[in-house]
């Protein structure tokens, strides 16, 4: 549902080559009755399965009923008015690509987004950091698929909150995240920041000093830290490219190890940790999170730097990956993707 946005696009370009799909319902409002081929131009060599079937403008519980798994992939907000009629739907897993249900903290919810519309739905969904939680989401009925932002900044956040949960370390100062999205962040609606003119050769801040996706990484990281207090800051850019996060984490403090970040990810299929900080076109077009760590001799400082492809990685190949772990089907089913260099 949101099949004709630049996130539904991704999820339909991995779902048609998904060996467990066999049948796909691309549900938009928009582009009801015309052909996925020509709304998404680059499906078209998925064949006709892919590039004749037509978008349905099916109400979106409609859609859902007797599925085994919905995708929203909503504007802002849309996927609270809609969670009560799909529920009811009965589909086996919601997955959500929104970021209405990523916060179960209502105050914190409300403190980025306002009041919840739908918070008797809010316990529902659970968080699905994919290269985090792994076979936790096994058997999850919702799951809350985090931004793209948040997905960099809390990769790279983790093992170190694990080194503090852990007493291993201690932090002098509230870490910081610097990171600098591409334009298809801002989804498929041409808008005055995405013009070319104003982002080609262009780099600005946003989002300064309270970005929404800090409240989902405050969520995580004082759940990971065990401290009700504990404050991250993320500091969001735009820049003059199309796909991709490149995101940086500072933390200064003392015992700060960066062996930690190899260590954590060492099983995990989609996080690869390089021994140099990652170009972001050598993510683009994966489902993979490239990371690099260094640290002070002393331990008192620690850089961590992240690539991924937003809406990859960042949303549908994300999703993807937590269907799988959700259905109990291997972990990187239909996501072993290479890259595509240059781009
Ligand atoms: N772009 C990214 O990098 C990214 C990464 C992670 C998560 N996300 C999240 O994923 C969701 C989709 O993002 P996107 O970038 O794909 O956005 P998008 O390109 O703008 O697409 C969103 C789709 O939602 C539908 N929609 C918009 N307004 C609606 C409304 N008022 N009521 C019902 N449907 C509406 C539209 O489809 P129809 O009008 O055709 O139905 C539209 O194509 C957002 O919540 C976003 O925050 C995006």
């Amino acid at each position: 549902v949101g099949a004709a946005g630049f996130a539904g696009g991704e999820l339909l370009r991995l779902l048609h080559q998904h060996p467990e799909v066999t049948d796909v319902v691309a549900v938009s409002r928009s582009q009801a009755g015309r052909r996925v081929g020509d709304v998404h131009p680059a499906l078209a060599s998925l064949g006709a399965r892919a590039a004749e079937a037509r978008f349905s403008g099916d109400a979106p519980a409609d859609a859902a009923r007797e599925r085994d798994v919905v995708f929203l992939a909503l504007e802002h907000g849309e996927s609270s008015y809609l969670a009560e009629a799909i529920f009811a739907a009965g589909p086996g897993l919601v997955v959500d690509l929104a970021a209405d249900f990523r916060i179960r903290d209502l105050a914190l919810h409300e403190r980025f987004y306002g009041a919840h519309v739908a918070p008797a739905h809010a316990a529902r969904f659970v968080y699905g950091l994919a290269d985090v939680e792994g076979e936790r989401l096994r058997g999850a009925a919702a799951i809350a698929a985090p931004g793209c932002f948040a997905t960099a900044a809390q990769l790279a956040l983790r093992p170190l909150a694990a080194q503090l949960a852990a007493g291993s370390a201690v932090l002098d100062a509230i870490p910081s995240l610097f990171a600098i999205t591409g334009s298809s962040g801002a989804g498929v609606k041409p808008k005055a920041t995405t013009h070319h003119p104003a982002r080609a050769s262009n780099v600005f801040a946003y989002g300064v000093l309270g970005h929404r996706h800090e409240g989902e990484i405050l969520e995580q990281w004082r759940r990971w830290t065990g401290r009700a207090d504990a404050r991250a800051r993320l500091l969001t850019h735009a820049g003059p490219f199309v796909r991709g996060i490149h995101l940086t984490l500072h933390a200064s403090g003392e015992g700060l190890d960066a062996g930690a970040w190899a260590a954590a990810y060492a099983d995990r299929p989609f996080v690869r940790v390089l021994d140099c900080p990652p170009d972001l076109t050598h993510v683009v077009g994966t489902n993979d999170a490239l990371v690099h760590a260094a640290a002070t001799p002393a331990g008192d400082e620690v850089q961590v730097t992240v690539a991924i492809d937003n809406l990859i990685k960042g949303a549908g190949g994300q999703a993807v990956q937590a269907m799988n772990l959700a259905l109990g089907l291997p972990e990187t089913t239909g996501l072993r993707l290479s890259g595509c260099y240059p781009c």
